[in-house]
């Protein structure tokens, strides 16, 4: 059901890579809802050509970028504006990549080289993305970006391995920026904090099918899914929350205020039985 809450927004979607993708989620909903959208993801993504079908059922243009890339980012939004003629409304930073986790180093043993591309990758990238913006003053007053984090920025999950740092410093990236961007132009900047998700990225990390078994069980309301998280993101973009900036958003269920379930209690129960 369509509530028409983004009707005459516009704005720049990084990050659907296959229909499971939370970002590929997120532009069906944001369409749905009335928004024109510019698709964006790293060129080596484009090529693997699934993003047209999305683009297709859309309605929109496929920018290439590579997030780490300024001038790709200065051309993205360049274009971005040319195509709507004008300036954005809304952006989704739907981004993340280990290079540790890939090439199977553990936390104790990481390689430093990789390290720093990862969290450039996953998190700088959101200020780069920002700066580029900030400098062309391409985002309308009350504009809203949005960022896709994980629980591990403040609590140990030990497969998370680097990318809990790389989330750390996203949700940082977050706050600060997004008090120099409300102060000049009314721009907010939230990061949501998603429930594990089957995707591309999210079955990267080791022990991923228990582990989001493990968070069902504990979750009051069960994990959240991939459209709940498109959904959410929708209102994040909308005018009905327009004075919610500078946060980091829990979506999961209830997962993070809960210490332990009752499911978990009798799992852990019947395994030491
Ligand atoms: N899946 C989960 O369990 C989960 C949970 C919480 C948060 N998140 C976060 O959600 C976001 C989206 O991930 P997803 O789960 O939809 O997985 P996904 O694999 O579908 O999306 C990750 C995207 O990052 C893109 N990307 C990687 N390197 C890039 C680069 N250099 N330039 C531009 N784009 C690049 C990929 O092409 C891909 O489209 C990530 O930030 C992820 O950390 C995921």
């Amino acid at each position: 059901m369509s509530y028409n809450l983004l009707k005459g927004k516009k704005g720049i979607i990084f990050g659907a890579l296959d229909d499971k993708s939370i970002a590929w989620r997120t532009a069906l909903r944001c369409h749905e809802e009335g928004a024109q959208i510019v698709l964006s993801n790293a060129p080596v993504a484009l090529r693997m050509g699934e993003i047209n079908k999305l683009a297709e059922q859309v309605n929109a243009p496929v920018i290439g970028a590579d997030v780490v890339n300024m001038d790709d980012l200065k051309g993205l939004f360049e274009k971005s504006m040319e195509h709507f003629g004008g300036k954005v409304d809304f952006v989704l930073h739907s981004i993340g990549m280990s290079i540790n986790v890939r090439k199977g180093r553990s936390y104790t043993d990481l390689d430093y080289g990789f390290h720093q591309k990862s969290l450039d990758i996953s998190a700088s990238s959101l200020h780069r993305v920002l700066k580029t913006a900030w400098d062309l003053d391409a985002i309308n007053e009350w504009g809203s970006v949005v960022a896709l984090s994980y629980i591990a920025a403040q609590r140990v999950f030990p497969d998370y391995s680097e990318m809990a740092d790389a989330k750390a410093l996203l949700e940082s990236i977050a706050r600060s920026f997004g008090y120099h961007y409300g102060v000049r132009n009314k721009v907010r900047i939230n990061t949501i904090s998603q429930s594990p998700t089957k995707t591309t990225a999210g079955s990267g990390v080791k022990g991923f099918d228990d582990f989001t078994s493990y968070a069902e069980k504990m979750s009051p309301l069960g994990n959240a899914s991939s459209d709940d998280c498109a959904a959410y993101i929708v209102t994040m973009f909308s005018d009905l929350t327009r004075m919610v900036t500078m946060q980091n958003l829990f979506h999961d269920g209830g997962f993070s205020y809960t210490g332990v379930s009752q499911g978990v209690i009798e799992n852990f129960a019947k395994g030491i039985q």
